[in-house]
């Protein structure tokens, strides 16, 4: 059987090459692949889109909630299983009370440096036990890190406590033995080691300052009375609810695309998550399926990866199912008249091109829904590791996505 395509309409307005997530809303912590605004506000915008309910079920830090604000609606639910995409997109959209919060982050200042000095209470301190930790940390780092986490957890407010844990996350990954710069976890080289002895506080302290000029700059003053709702965990369906879904779900399962989890790992565990190295194996695709992925457009291609690699295609074959599943879920969740826009790329897998875009118009029109239409966009902008090897033979490296699309159905 073949099928027809959906129509790909080329917008060079949806570039916005030379610009960056920071160029309006400056992001309070570094993660993966976000969604620059831009690209929802100008959308909502060509739509009429200005009220009513909005979800992103794969919220990560939160650029949907920006478009929101920014667009004028009312109520907003973001989900993400990744517990660090959650602190930072609360910490991001909560209103917190700013002179309080400044008087707190003075205090926590004089009593970490004050407690440091007494090398008795330094002793009694409890560290994280996590697998292979001193593989990643420094006996002194642990210790000041702990210093600092030992403080914030003394306050009450779990609004004010999560925005200063947004620095302590960036400060954790920073002062471990981890290369920076990259989202996955490698360690320096043992002569980088060597001279690596990281100022904690300063560190810490200097990114708090720099998170709460810019909460205070771009977020605070957005923060109405719109009500923003951030879960952590998988979406939870909710018939006929929402008026508009917009989402940039992950563009294949973490391990061989973006390992959120991967990346998020020691934030995590120093957040006390039990399961912070499973992550990865939890998102979108990370269980490996029992039967290869049959159905409409997509199984032609899937077909051709399992000719090369039968473990391949059931790996692709996960992250087509549970893509699925959650559509169908999110389909039913939209009112009458309501739109999606899911922002996705396409990968390559054993130099397989995969249609994601088409995939995503066929189910929501499986699922009551029209296709409106599908923009291409260059990707100029995004944050993504942009090279690697589609077939898996050493050496041979691809771009493999230059390209975003951005599809827009309607419920009917
Ligand atoms: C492309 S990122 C979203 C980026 C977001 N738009 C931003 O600007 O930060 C995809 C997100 O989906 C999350 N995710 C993956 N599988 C998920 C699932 N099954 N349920 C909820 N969230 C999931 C990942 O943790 C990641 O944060």
């Amino acid at each position: 059987m073949s099928y027809e395509l959906y129509p790909v309409i080329r917008n060079p307005k949806y570039d916005f090459i030379g610009q960056s997530y920071a160029d309006s809303y400056p992001n309070l912590h570094k993660y993966p692949a976000t969604m620059i605004p831009q690209i929802g506000i100008e959308l909502f915008s060509e739509l009429g889109i200005n009220k009513g309910k909005l979800l992103d079920p794969y919220c990560g830090s939160g650029s949907s909630f920006i478009v929101g604000l920014e667009c004028g609606l009312e109520e907003m639910y973001g989900f993400d299983i990744n517990p660090l995409a959650v602190l930072i997109s609360k910490a991001k959209f909560t209103k917190i009370d700013l002179n309080k919060t400044k008087n707190l982050c003075q205090q926590l200042k004089e009593s970490v440096y004050e407690f440091s000095k007494k090398a008795d209470t330094l002793d009694n301190l409890q560290l994280p036990h996590f697998f292979n930790i001193s593989f990643w940390f420094s006996k002194q780092v642990l210790l000041n890190l702990a210093v600092i986490k030992y403080f914030i957890d003394k306050f009450e407010s779990d609004d004010i406590k999560r925005l200063l844990l947004v620095p302590f996350s960036e400060t954790v990954r920073e002062c471990s033995y981890t290369r920076n710069g990259e989202f996955k976890l490698y360690r320096m080289k043992p002569e980088d080691i060597l001279n690596f002895n990281p100022d904690v506080f300063g560190i810490y302290f200097n990114k708090l300052e720099k998170v709460i000029e810019i909460y205070e700059q771009y977020y605070y003053p957005k923060l109405t009375d719109a009500k923003i709702n951030i879960d952590f965990g998988s979406f939870q369906k909710r018939d006929d609810y929402y008026n508009v879904v917009l989402t940039s779900p992950p563009y294949g399962d973490s391990k061989t695309t973006v390992a959120y989890g991967q990346f998020s790992m020691f934030s995590n565990e120093w957040l006390g998550i039990k399961y912070a190295r499973k992550i990865d194996s939890m998102l979108m695709g990370g269980k490996p399926a029992k039967s290869i992925y049959q159905k409409g457009l997509i199984k032609e291609y899937i077909g051709k990866i399992a000719k090369n690699s039968i473990k391949r295609a059931l790996e692709i074959s996960s992250y087509y199912f549970d893509l699925e599943k959650s559509i169908k879920e999110v389909a039913s969740s939209i009112r009458k008249n309501g739109i999606s826009i899911y922002i996705v790329g396409n990968r390559i897998v054993k130099d397989v091109l995969l249609p994601t875009d088409q995939f995503i118009a066929e189910k929501f029109e499986e699922n009551g829904f029209i296709h409106l239409f599908t923009y291409e966009r260059q990707l100029g902008n995004k944050v993504m590791p942009s090279l690697n090897s589609p077939s898996n033979k050493i050496g041979e490296k691809k771009s493999t996505m230059t390209k975003e699309f951005i599809i827009v159905c309607k419920k009917i």
